[in-house]
């Protein structure tokens, strides 16, 4: 069954533009594309697997990149539904973070630091219900280096096309806190609650 597309509600972003958010939602939207194309021509090249093994590898790779640019472009538009709102400082969330980090800003230094690692990905925070614990990490691409099976709780997007538009090339600080000023950190407690439950 083919994935659709998301639709966003999105409010005006404070110091991301509407051009460089209509752009990303294009890119988002080929994600979607391309998640169903590479599955449409799985069958079709495993007919002759011999034959096409290399075309088939090579699909089989990139059908999880794809996957992976259409689930945290998801995950990172709907960060900002709503509006801009701080995290609620009585809840589970805020809570988790200060057990583990002490204080919020501390939290979001080590978060910012993994965002300002060269390379094209997204920094991500997760949880682990197992240990019951919070973990930082960056994914190259779309989806590598991933935590395998965590609930994703807050997904930044630090590719360039995210901010070359408003900031240029090496503007990526700078879009770093347009973000954290736009977030809505309730969604991330909802999401929290959810892989808590
Ligand atoms: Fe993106």
């Amino acid at each position: 069954m083919p994935y659709q597309e998301k639709k966003f509600n999105l409010p005006e972003l404070n110091g991301i533009s509407k051009e460089s958010v209509d752009a990303h939602l294009g890119l988002y939207a080929g994600y979607v594309k391309n998640f169903n194309a590479i599955s449409g021509m799985l069958a079709e090249y495993a007919k002759d697997s011999e034959k096409n093994a290399h075309a088939l590898a090579e699909l089989i790779r990139r059908r999880s990149f794809e996957f992976g640019g259409m689930r945290l472009h998801e995950l990172y538009f709907a960060q900002f539904e709503g509006s801009s709102t701080a995290l609620t400082a009585s809840g589970t969330l805020a809570k988790q973070i200060e057990a583990e980090y002490h204080k919020l800003e501390y939290f979001l230094a080590m978060f910012r630091a993994i965002a300002l690692m060269r390379g094209p990905g997204w920094a991500i925070l997760y949880w682990d219900p197992q240990a019951k614990q919070l973990l930082t990490g960056f994914s190259g691409e779309q989806h590598q280096g991933h935590f395998a099976t965590l609930p994703i709780i807050l997904a930044l997007d630090v590719w360039e096309h995210a901010y070359l538009l408003d900031y240029g090339a090496a503007g990526k600080d700078k879009y770093i806190d347009a973000f954290f000023k736009n977030l809505n950190w309730p969604v991330l407690e909802q999401r929290f609650a959810g892989s808590t439950a």
